[in-house]
């Protein structure tokens, strides 16, 4: 990762990786393709895509695709995560379910919203998902806890 000097140096590659990812898109039922690339703190990039079922609940989102291949690959610690759909005048943003599954590994990292020409938006997650609920929320001290856990 030392052979980058700024965030400068590896935002339009992320995006571009992203757009990569995006054209692996199995999204046959909402016709939407999105993409997902997520540097991981040692420089390791993991792609994802949506990938939708014929149940239709069951889809995936490109976000949580690339975090899932990330954590499973022994990857927790995140420095940035870009997002690219086919949306011509928009900045691509995260669903709710998305925000709080990034979230899961901390809320000062960057997310980079995308155009199909490459202009981009950065976010941290705590702007997307102010006042957010956590995994330190599970360790504070509690009024009431079950002995049991029932
Ligand atoms: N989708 C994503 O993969 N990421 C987003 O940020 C927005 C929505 C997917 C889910 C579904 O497959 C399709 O886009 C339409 O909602």
């Amino acid at each position: 990762f030392k052979k980058y000097i700024c965030a400068c140096d590896w935002i339009k590659p992320l995006i571009h990786q992203s757009q990569g990812a995006k054209e692996f898109a199995y999204c046959p039922y909402s016709k939407f393709r999105v993409g997902a690339a997520l540097l991981a703190h040692d420089g390791t990039v993991f792609t994802g895509c949506n990938v939708e079922n014929a149940s239709y609940n069951l889809g995936l989102c490109a976000e949580r695709t690339a975090i899932a291949k990330a954590v499973s690959g022994g990857y927790r610690s995140f420095k940035a995560i870009a997002i690219a759909s086919d949306l011509e005048d928009q900045f691509i943003s995260p669903c709710g379910g998305c925000r709080q599954f990034m979230r899961e590994f901390g809320d000062h990292w960057s997310v980079y919203l995308s155009k199909p020409d490459g202009s981009y938006k950065e976010m941290t997650i705590e702007d997307l998902l102010p006042v957010s609920f956590g995994p330190e929320d599970l360790k504070k001290k509690r009024l009431f806890t079950t002995e049991n856990g029932s």
